[in-house]
């Protein structure tokens, strides 16, 4: 082996063992699983009622979520309005309760969007790469409530052509790709948003007034601040009679929920390392936790850099497009045990289909032993029932014992699971309100 090369990966190898990782301590799990105790029966009862497995929809949780989030952000901002990410949990009760709570829809398709004038959003925000002419149709014919967001030059020419053909005006904004990210696919780069907005500024039909960045994954509001700073540095530079047209500034979702991030220690790059090196580690070592920032600070933190860095130009109105920080607790699944194949091995009656992805090789969520409660963790294979090797559902369960015939429930799994289910061997189980 060359010598640079070792000393390369040796390198590597020494900053990822530098990184401070934080355990996720147990007293935080343990409250966290006692409040969910507190609602053993109506869970229980749900089970007895409509079978097994189940998704739970908690509307009052969805509900609290969203006054939070909006207290937070119109506490800080003169002019804000919230649109909740469909893509996040597309069950239509969640829109339609965030309807109420008069948040405005964002969607990424033509079915996101058809869903949205169903729910009855009055204001709809339509971003993402790649819009079909279908979909580009649709949007114009629910003109009056929809705003585009345009995500390159080529889609501003083919709704123009499409605005026109019609004789349809419709409000759009762009999509820039935010400096500190490498997602290329998403929006056009910082540096064209002055020559786009010079081309479509006299477009008849398609009325610019709006930007528009969404920053994904962000347990703080570093790379939302970063965006910002630099959209201010582009802009300054822009005569008064462009700074005048821009009338919102939209600047995406992508807040972590309060809780943090949850994962199995193998999950993070210390872990990754381990298991490459020394064969599969075990899975129960260690859970870590990647602490969130609260929606409060964080909507005081942006409310702090649009007011150093856009409002001495723009007066805008700031539109937000949180998903996962709305309903990352407002559905639960319920499951049972169907087999015990050895004092720490069972099989569960739903498959990870109902999840749509291999979630829980990375993501700790506490499994929940509602037949059992009690507040000790015992290690456990918790295998879904799919004819496939990649379906588990946690290695442990926090319970007095797991038997057949026992319910867990799998609690905060209303964010990019649900959304993500499929039809995989089984079913993917019924969504049941709880009171
Ligand atoms: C354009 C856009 N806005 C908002 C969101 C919601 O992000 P989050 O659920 O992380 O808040 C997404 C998610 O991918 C998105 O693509």
């Amino acid at each position: 082996m060359k010598a640079d090369f070792r000393e390369l990966v040796q390198s590597h190898v020494d900053r990822i063992l530098e990184e401070t990782i934080e355990p996720l301590p147990e007293e935080i799990v343990r409250s966290y699983i006692s409040q969910l105790v507190e609602r053993q029966m109506d869970f229980m009862a749900l089970v007895q009622r409509h079978g097994s497995p189940l998704y739970v929809f908690d509307q009052q949780a969805l509900q609290k979520r969203a006054r939070k989030l909006q207290r937070a952000f119109e506490r800080v901002l003169p002019q804000v309005s919230c649109f909740f990410a469909m893509k996040s949990n597309n069950h239509p009760l969640v829109a339609a309760t965030l309807v109420e709570e008069h948040f405005g829809l964002d969607v990424s398709s033509g079915t996101e969007l058809h869903a949205a004038i169903v729910a009855g959003a009055e204001e709809i925000m339509f971003s993402g790469p790649g819009k079909t002419q279908s979909e580009l149709t649709l949007a114009l014919e629910h003109a009056d409530r929809v705003t585009m967001l345009i995500d390159s030059f080529g889609e501003f020419e083919r709704l123009q052509a499409i605005a026109c053909d019609r004789h349809t005006p419709i409000r759009a904004g762009v999509r820039i790709t935010p400096p500190t990210s490498t997602w290329r696919k998403f929006g056009i780069p910082l540096e064209e948003l002055l020559p786009f907005w010079e081309k479509a500024k006299s477009s008849d039909f398609v009325h610019l007034c709006g930007i528009q960045f969404h920053s994904s994954w962000n347990h703080h509001p570093t790379n939302q601040i970063a965006t910002i700073q630099a959209i201010g540095r582009a802009i300054r530079l822009w005569p008064k009679s462009l700074l005048d047209q821009i009338t919102f500034l939209d600047i995406g979702g992508g807040f972590w929920p309060p809780q943090g991030e949850w994962l199995l220690h193998k999950a993070t790059r210390q872990g990754k390392l381990l298991s490459f090196l020394e064969g599969a580690a075990d899975p129960i070592e260690g859970r870590c936790l990647v602490p969130a920032t609260p929606i409060d600070s964080f909507a005081e933190q942006l409310a702090t850099s649009l007011e150093e860095n856009i409002f001495d130009l723009v007066k805008c109105r700031i539109c937000i497009e949180p998903g996962r920080w709305i309903c990352n607790d407002a559905m639960h699944l319920l499951l049972t045990v169907v087999d015990k194949k050895d004092k720490n091995l069972v099989i569960v009656d739903a498959g990870t289909n109902a999840i749509g992805w291999e979630r829980f090789e990375s993501d700790y969520a506490p499994i929940v032993n509602l037949s059992r409660p009690a507040e000790t963790e015992h290690p456990c294979q918790i295998y879904g029932s799919l004819c496939t090797p990649e379906d588990v559902w946690g290695y442990a369960y926090w319970g007095e014992d797991i038997l057949p015939g026992d319910v867990l429930l799998v609690p905060d799994q209303g964010a990019y699971t649900y959304s993500l289910r499929q039809y995989f061997i089984k079913p993917v189980p019924p969504v049941i309100p709880i009171k």
